[in-house]
């Protein structure tokens, strides 16, 4: 508890797409694979289907190999019917309303951004 505190000062907003990812963190987390999910750090620019050793649908796998990669718009359709863009995927989940999938999609962007300077 006390190393929460120090780590994350009171005053630090929570912006509204970091808010909106609570909403994926049932099944996935940032920087490691959940049982469920498999990392979301760095997906801006990944194929689908391409940490190795996750358990993915074979259907996330062959999208991946027919080249779907991971960008604002591929992400916006995938988060708002993830059935319509991989068929047969595993991943239940339609990541809420359209206000909130684009500052959650932003917000991926630029943690994944974060995580490649470093950070
Ligand atoms: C109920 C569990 C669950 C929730 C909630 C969920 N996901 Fe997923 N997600 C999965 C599973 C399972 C997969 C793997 C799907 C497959 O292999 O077909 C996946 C895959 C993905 C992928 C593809 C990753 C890759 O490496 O190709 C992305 C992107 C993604 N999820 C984003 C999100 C976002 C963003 C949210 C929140 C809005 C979210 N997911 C919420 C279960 C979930």
């Amino acid at each position: 508890m006390a190393a929460f505190i120090l780590a994350v000062p009171p005053q630090s907003p929570v912006e509204p797409g970091e808010r909106a990812f609570q909403r994926c963190l049932a099944c996935h987390s940032l920087q490691a694979d959940a049982e469920s999910g498999p990392r979301l750090q760095g997906v801006f620019g990944r194929r689908a289907g391409a940490i190795p050793g996750f358990a993915y649908s074979d259907a996330m796998k062959a999208a991946g190999r027919q080249g779907l990669t991971w960008d604002a718009p591929t992400l916006e359709r995938f988060l708002s019917d993830p059935d319509a863009v991989v068929p047969g995927t595993t991943m239940p989940y339609q990541g809420g309303p359209a206000a909130e999938r684009r500052l959650l999609i932003d917000w991926l962007r630029r943690s994944g951004a974060a995580a490649r300077n470093g950070m």
